[in-house]
């Protein structure tokens, strides 16, 4: 007891630096820190602006919940650092006590391999969230504890933009070290392909810099969560060139399932014709506003620079006559409350339950296998027996010239090759039961995708990952990839320090 009176109380100096909080909330309730492990002594080597936070407050609560509360990691202790230096000081701190630690911002990392984190200190980025544009405005100097909106609205100011991931509330590093989907890579590549060099806490408990010279940079983009804490990280950034946007959402009834993915198919990969500036999604999920039986299939067709998409786009699927479908126009900004992912949607709440997603990369699609996965994402969500009624499922269509446009071997990234993301997300209160259940849905859905796609390899997105998946599905299945980062996880992460998120080995 004395232990944690004695660390409350020092701490205490760090907490007053946090407006508005109430320091008495902050007396631990748990004994949940090891006995050996003293934390006043590292508040004492952090800057005034850290904070450190134990269990028993609401602030610990609330930075220690997850958008998805399935295998979650555990944490006795939050560490917020104040500056790129506070992260060194806590990795060492972390290492002379043999303590794990494990990064967060976004808090939207959902792989079930963080639940190997049964103890330690999170470090949390929030407050390393600055942008720094150059004098030429061609590259950004970005904190490692930024978020989309945070980015996109700091660069949308100075009439700038880069690539960040589509959803305003999920960090820019999160996605970015495992390549990074959004919706301008179809002009500029992924989200990884923008950064020039990271400023990094390695394992070996040095901040580097880490650019083209080094052998780590390959690695950093697109396994990256494996090899250190990015405080900063350099991007290139561009004019604003197309700030107007222009959606069509569609509405079919599962009904025209087949004829939906083949029409997706003709206009958009058999003809290989499709805009760098346009983006096709598409969601199920039971609306019963708008079907009360069966999952009602959304497509969402976007397109840059223009009021309203252009009709050879949506023509053909006015045609195929969907329950109904609504045009807006807007801005770049709009486009994440067009698509169900603002600040203020869904995505972007706690809620307490499980999101696992079975993620799947697909070159097209097979609209048979659609009307099989259909079924039984119907099956799952439809009905009162249904246990997964909120779940959503996720075709992404992202532009891909930006993407294409560097070669294969450009980076730790292994799926330029495929076009279309594709991943259940099945939404519930975690149970034994339903965890199970869940599992065993996903896995199915997805092997029907597999085999019905003829692809050779599973290729899941890491950064989608369910956990079960191998290395070679996470970062592809070539010998040299896995040679080259395994040799890349012995030089700089011998020990595995960095391998909760989606470990190499
Ligand atoms: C609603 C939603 C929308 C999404 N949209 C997109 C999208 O548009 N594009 C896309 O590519 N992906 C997207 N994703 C997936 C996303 O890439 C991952 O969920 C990612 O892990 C989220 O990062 P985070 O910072 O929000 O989460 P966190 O859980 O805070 O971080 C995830 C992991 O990233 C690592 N990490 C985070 N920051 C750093 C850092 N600075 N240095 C080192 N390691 C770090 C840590 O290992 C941490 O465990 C989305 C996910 C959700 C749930
Ligand atoms: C913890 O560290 C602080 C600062 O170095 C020290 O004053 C205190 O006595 C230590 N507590 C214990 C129990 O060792
Ligand atoms: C840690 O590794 C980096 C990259 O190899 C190196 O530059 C640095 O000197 C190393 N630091 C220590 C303390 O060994
Ligand atoms: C795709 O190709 C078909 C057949 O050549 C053509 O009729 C159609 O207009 C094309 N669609 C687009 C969007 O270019
Ligand atoms: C997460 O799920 C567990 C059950 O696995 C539950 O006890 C806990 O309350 C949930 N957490 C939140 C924040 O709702
Ligand atoms: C649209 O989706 C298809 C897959 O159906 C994909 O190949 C294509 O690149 C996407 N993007 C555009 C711009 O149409």
């Amino acid at each position: 007891m004395s232990q944690f009176k004695l660390t409350s109380a020092a701490l205490s100096v760090c907490f007053t630096a946090v407006a508005g909080l109430d320091i008495s909330a902050l007396s631990p309730k748990r004994a949940e820190i090891p006995p050996q492990v003293n934390y006043t002594e590292l508040a004492g080597q952090l800057s005034n602006t850290a904070s450190i936070f134990l269990p028993g407050s609401d602030i610990f609560d609330d930075v220690v919940s997850r958008w998805s509360n399935l295998s979650v990691p555990v944490a006795n202790v939050v560490v917020v650092p104040g500056t790129e230096d506070d992260v060194l000081k806590t990795v060492n701190f972390a290492n002379e006590h043999s303590v794990p630690f494990l990064a967060t911002n976004g808090f939207h990392g959902s792989i079930t391999t963080l639940g190997k984190m049964t103890q330690g200190i999170e470090i949390y980025l929030s407050q390393l969230n600055t942008v720094q544009i150059s004098p030429d405005g061609r590259t950004a100097k970005i904190g490692g504890g930024i978020r989309a909106k945070n980015l996109i609205d700091a660069l949308w100011a100075a009439d700038k933009q880069t690539v960040t991931g589509a959803c305003e509330c999920v960090g820019y590093l999160g996605p970015g070290l495992g390549g990074g989907h959004g919706w301008l890579q179809g002009h500029h590549g992924l989200i990884s392909d923008q950064y020039l060099s990271f400023d990094i806490v390695l394992a070996n408990g040095s901040l580097v810099t880490i650019d083209e010279t080094s052998d780590l940079f390959w690695g950093l983009k697109g396994a990256g969560h494996n090899f250190g804490i990015v405080t900063s990280v350099t991007s290139k950034i561009y004019n604003l060139q197309y700030p107007k946007y222009a959606i069509e959402t569609f509405f079919f009834s599962g009904d025209k399932v087949e004829e939906v993915y083949q029409l997706a198919n003709e206009l958009w990969i058999t003809n290989g014709t499709a805009p760098e500036g346009l983006n096709n999604w598409s969601y199920w999920y039971l609306d019963p506003t708008i079907d009360p039986d069966k999952p009602v299939i959304v497509i969402y067709i976007i397109q840059e620079g223009v009021d309203t998409v252009d009709p050879i786009h949506t023509e053909p699927f006015h045609q195929l006559r969907p329950i109904k479908s609504e045009p807006k126009s807007g801005d770049y900004r709009d486009l994440a409350a067009w698509t169900g992912i603002s600040l203020a949607d869904g995505p972007c709440q706690k809620t307490g339950n499980a999101n696992p997603r079975f993620p799947i990369y697909l070159k097209a699609y097979n609209p048979q296998t659609q009307k099989q996965v259909y079924e039984l994402f119907h099956e799952a969500t439809s009905g009162p027996e249904a246990h997964f009624a909120n779940s959503l499922f996720m075709f992404e269509g992202y532009s891909q010239q930006g993407v294409k446009a560097f070669p294969d071997d450009a980076s730790a990234f292994a799926y330029r090759s495929d076009n279309l993301l594709v991943a259940p997300l099945l939404i519930y209160p975690p149970s034994e039961e339903l965890n199970q259940e869940a599992y065993k849905l996903g896995n199915q859905i997805r092997q029907v995708l597999f085999e019905g796609s003829g692809m050779a390899t599973m290729d899941t997105y890491v950064n989608y990952a369910y956990g079960d998946e191998t290395p070679a599905s996470w970062y592809g299945s070539d010998s040299w990839r896995q040679e080259r980062l395994a040799a890349l996880k012995e030089k700089y992460d011998p020990e595995g320090k960095f391998s909760f998120y989606a470990p190499i080995a």
